[in-house]
């Protein structure tokens, strides 16, 4: 690459880089080309609207752009997350159609690019990151900004039928075709955009598989996300964290680990432990203890708030009819842990429940696997609507709406044969392995530079 990458996320790391896949991925693109991440500044209403302002640096350039009350309000909590978010979830139910939130969106969008384009040399390689920026492609080429730009949608591809909620179905085609590439996490999502651009008329399909639209043609690609195995079952297999974590011992642990967001699938994976637990009463089977650690989320959107409410209440219920009192069988943790310490309580844990109802990829399924031990592993109860679920096949993949379903597949796992164990544990490590988060970057990046040069460098209209 003769030029720098340029990143752009709503999220920026602020410390070490040390948490989730699209982080440490980033920063290992970034270390290795220098370039300059941008990203909202980490508090809020501080910066110059105006301007960007410089957060931090070393190998590579941290730039924030401010984001106002109103702006957090509108463009974060508003259309990023009560409109977008739902919609590529399968909740169009919680959709809320906002003129306020549309305008907000597009405003943050107009002026990131304004703030950037001045920025962005034609030889750079500009990577947008996530439904926060569909329009930010738009934006650019308006402002005359040639570079090839990709960008990458770390959730699910929203179906045709939800994209009619939108004010403006049309808008999202249009978005897209101003990259040169969109990346997607699966095959599914793939077809799910691909389905968007044979239904409109303004597209047309070209031989090379790429996407005429107006004057611009764009590829679509799935790039499994994934994550850095060995770093991750390094930190796994530091000594003694049963001590240091006090967790309850002569109880098998099964673990979960999620933001607490209604797309997880929590309330009804704690009605399948519930179920479980009631399938073992009065049997001399050891006791089991769900750990759920699951940090709070977009608190001020109302969906999230009615989500802990409503798992507090399915907790406490299942607790008070099945606890002991050396034993309570859900330990709820409403905060986030330090990964480390994580990466041990996986190793430490029987089995993982995964169990969303939509989810883009789901990170915490691949951090399951890196961390088992290879010889003895715990099993990973994956919902099928992951997008993990894809490839990690040799998983026990459940409908997480069949409460029944889910119990069996916790009363199988924790009683699955070694052999059967091991013989899961080394597939899904397979795909763990081959979805490497250095590969993953590599691999847009390396599409991002060699894909189909648009027709014109016009702008779209
Ligand atoms: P999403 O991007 O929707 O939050 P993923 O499963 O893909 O879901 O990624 C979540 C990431 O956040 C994982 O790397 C996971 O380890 C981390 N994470 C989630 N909950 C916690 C927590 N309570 N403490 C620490 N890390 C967490
Ligand atoms: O992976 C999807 C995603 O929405 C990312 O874009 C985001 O950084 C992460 O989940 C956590 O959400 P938020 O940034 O809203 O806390």
């Amino acid at each position: 690459m003769s030029g720098k990458l340029v990143v752009v996320s709503n999220r920026i790391p602020t410390g070490a880089p040390s948490s989730g896949g699209l982080v440490v991925a980033l920063h290992d693109a970034l270390t290795r080309s220098g370039g300059v991440w941008v990203g909202a500044h980490p508090d809020q209403d501080a910066g110059d609207p105006e301007s960007l302002t410089e957060i931090a640096s070393g190998d590579y350039d941290r730039l924030a752009f401010h984001l106002s009350e109103d702006d957090y309000e509108n463009y974060y909590l508003g259309f990023a997350n009560s409109v977008l978010w739902p919609l590529c979830h399968g909740r169009v139910d919680l959709v809320e159609i906002s003129r306020a939130y549309e305008a907000a969106y597009l405003g943050v969008n107009a002026r990131v690019a304004r703030l950037l384009a001045p920025r962005i040399g034609p030889d750079d390689m500009v990577w947008i990151h996530d439904y926060h920026f569909l329009p930010l492609a738009v934006e650019l080429r308006r402002l005359g900004v040639t570079a090839r730009i990709g960008f990458f949608l770390h959730i699910p591809f929203p179906p045709l039928s939800a994209l009619s909620t939108l004010p403006t179905p049309g808008d999202f085609a249009a978005w897209l075709s101003a990259f040169d590439l969109v990346g997607l996490q699966t095959r599914r999502d793939t077809a799910a955009c691909l389905e968007m651009f044979r239904a409109d008329p303004r597209a047309e399909f070209m031989t090379d598989g790429t996407v005429k639209f107006h004057d611009r043609t764009v590829s679509v690609r799935s790039f499994p996300i994934g994550i850095d195995a060995d770093s991750f079952a390094e930190a796994a297999r530091a000594p003694d964290p049963e001590a240091e974590l006090g967790v309850d011992t002569g109880a098998d642990l099964v673990i979960g680990v999620d933001r607490l967001d209604y797309s997880k699938g929590l309330p009804n994976r704690f009605r399948a432990f519930g179920a479980f637990l009631d399938g073992r009463a009065g049997s001399d089977a050891p006791r089991a203890s769900l750990l759920q650690i699951a940090p709070p989320t977009r608190e001020r959107v109302a969906a999230y708030r009615a989500i802990r409410t409503e798992l507090e209440e399915i907790s406490g219920r299942l607790n008070g009819a099945h606890s002991e009192l050396d034993w309570t069988p859900i330990r709820y943790i409403h905060r986030g842990v330090e990964r480390s310490t994580l990466a041990r309580l996986y190793r430490r844990a029987r089995a993982c429940l995964v169990t969303s109802l939509a989810d883009g990829m789901n990170l915490v399924a691949k951090e399951y696997v890196a961390a088992q031990d290879p010889e003895n592993p715990g099993v990973l109860i994956l919902s099928r609507f992951a997008g993990a679920a894809e490839d990690m096949t040799e998983a026990l993949l459940v409908n997480p709406y069949d409460i029944d379903e889910m119990a069996a597949a916790i009363e199988t796992a924790l009683t699955m044969p070694i052999e059967e164990r091991r013989r899961r544990h080394a597939h899904s490590l397979r795909v763990v392995r081959d979805t490497h988060v250095t590969r993953w970057a590599q691999s847009v990046l390396g599409c991002l530079a060699t894909c189909p040069p648009t027709l014109s460098l016009r702008a779209t209209p």
